[in-house]
């Protein structure tokens, strides 16, 4: 049986309004409704290139979720191609009234039952919330490994275990939805939340930058609108970079960096963070080129450039695959060499050369990140004399490293201002003024009247070799 097209007057397939279920629990079994459509019976052999004619073609409708063609109940021999239309005469266009009756073709109609799993969330949600609150229903959401978050407004809280369900009803990889509530755990920026449906399950594996990432969403900070700019500043990086991550998190920066072959010092005071980042660190086996730590930011940039002194990262090698191997073998022999050298010793770069390798370790931070845009600028302090002791000096010297500093900014007017505000805190908090162009990158609006920038500099010497 298949379908003659929709017609918006005719055919009614919205859901039964249920306005009083918002507040109540949600009754599936009440989304039932019995739409009746025009059918045409053909010989069963026949009803497929029958859907498929021209002369139909702009007649058929397609209901999404059923069948267009089905047995015709009062001859089993025959299958039923359904239409919207009730009055055959009446809306049916002239080359299918005549295509039908030249073929001889009988029309009926046809019941079709619709049920909950007929409309999707926004169809659902229409029916059941009161009418003012239909513009803006929250169908969509922000989601983290199996967990729906939502950012409710208070109007609709009161609908919002309803709201909940049909969204995880209607939404297969989600187990678990949540309201963000509009507090923040001030120090480890974690946000509350409160269950509105599913398991109570809140450690989720999330797949973002070809890195797996565990977590308890309820005890770390994590937010899936960061992934463009984790993405930017691991672009900005090479290969051979070495980074200290001040404020890692679960390690949305550290692991990408560590993946693209970074060395990286990844630091977070909470217990949790560290914990989970230990954990990641191990699951996308980024051990040898990441290392954990759970200080306080000031500490841990205090620390980070004697660290990487005394235990330097290996250098970087890139991955060499079997295929490149025999090619700069391959290479090396055509060129007259007979006794090529082993693969490992073979400079890929340029295959038809094989110079002595000499190993050059990772000794020096080339990047620091600080993704705390609520106080990053007030760490910044911390950098003072931070290469004061003579070896880092003279290491540093004319290779001084980046700062990627997040913040929020009040000056959301235009970008010169919002350029000046950062700046000038920046500028107080290191007790000295950039000279080096900084660069600044809006990163999203937060609230109206609040914007995020990440401010990118180069740590001027002066500030570095001070006395601490
Ligand atoms: C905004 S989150 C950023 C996390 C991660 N870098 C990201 O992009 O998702 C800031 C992180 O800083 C950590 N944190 C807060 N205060 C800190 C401090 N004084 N020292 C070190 N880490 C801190 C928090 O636990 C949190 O994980």
């Amino acid at each position: 049986m298949s379908s003659f097209k929709r017609h918006q007057n005719t055919l009614d397939t919205r859901p039964p309004i249920h306005r009083e279920m918002a507040q109540q629990t949600l009754d599936r079994g009440a989304f039932k409704k019995r739409i009746t459509v025009l059918a045409a019976s053909v010989p069963a052999e026949k009803s497929s290139p029958f859907l498929k004619s021209q002369e139909l073609k702009g007649s058929i409708i397609n209901i999404p979720k059923t069948k267009s063609i089905v047995q015709d109940p009062s001859d089993p021999q025959k299958g039923c191609c359904c239409s919207g239309f009730r009055s055959l005469k009446a809306d049916l266009n002239e080359p299918a009234q005549r295509f039908l009756k030249f073929h001889d073709v009988a029309t009926t109609t046809q019941d079709i039952d619709l049920d909950y799993d007929f409309w999707n969330a926004d169809e659902i949600l229409s029916a059941v919330l009161p009418g003012e609150l239909l513009d803006g229903a929250p169908s969509g959401f922000a989601a983290t490994g199996h967990i729906a978050h939502l950012n409710l407004n208070d109007e609709y809280l009161p609908y919002k275990h309803v709201i909940g369900q049909v969204i995880l009803d209607k939404n297969k990889g989600v187990k678990t939805v949540v309201n963000k509530l509009n507090s923040i755990d001030t120090k480890f920026r974690f946000f509350k939340m409160e269950l509105l449906a599913g398991e109570p399950n809140y450690v989720v594996e999330h797949h973002e930058s070809n890195c797996v990432f565990a977590f308890d969403f309820t005890k770390v900070y994590w937010n899936s609108r960061l992934h463009t700019e984790h993405d930017r500043l691991v672009q900005l990086f090479s290969a051979d970079d070495v980074i200290a991550d001040v404020f890692a998190g679960v390690g949305p920066f550290a692991l990408p960096a560590a993946k693209k072959g970074c060395g990286v010092l990844a630091n977070d005071l909470n217990p949790e963070s560290y914990k989970w980042l230990s954990r990641n660190i191990e699951g996308n086996k980024v051990q040898h080129l990441v290392r954990s730590f759970e200080e306080d930011g000031r500490d841990f940039i205090k620390a980070a450039a004697r660290r990487v002194w005394k235990n330097p990262f290996p250098e970087f090698t890139p991955k060499i695959s079997k295929s490149q191997t025999k090619k700069g073998r391959r290479a090396l022999v055509s060129e007259g060499t007979r006794d090529p050298a082993p693969s490992s010793m073979i400079d890929l770069t340029s295959a038809t050369s094989a110079p002595v390798h000499q190993p050059t370790s990772r000794r020096q931070i080339t990047h620091f990140v600080m993704n705390l845009p609520d106080s990053a600028i007030e760490f910044l302090d911390a950098f003072r004399g931070v290469l004061a002791e003579p070896e880092l000096r003279e290491a540093y010297e004319g290779k001084m490293p980046m700062v990627h500093c997040h913040c929020f900014t009040r000056e959301v007017e235009d970008q010169t201002s919002a350029e000046g505000d950062i700046k000038q805190r920046v500028e107080e908090k290191l007790g000295h003024v950039l000279t080096d162009a900084a660069t600044f990158h809006l990163v999203r609006s937060v609230a109206p009247g609040k914007d995020m920038y990440c401010i990118s500099f180069r740590l001027p010497q002066e500030v570095a070799f001070s006395s601490p």
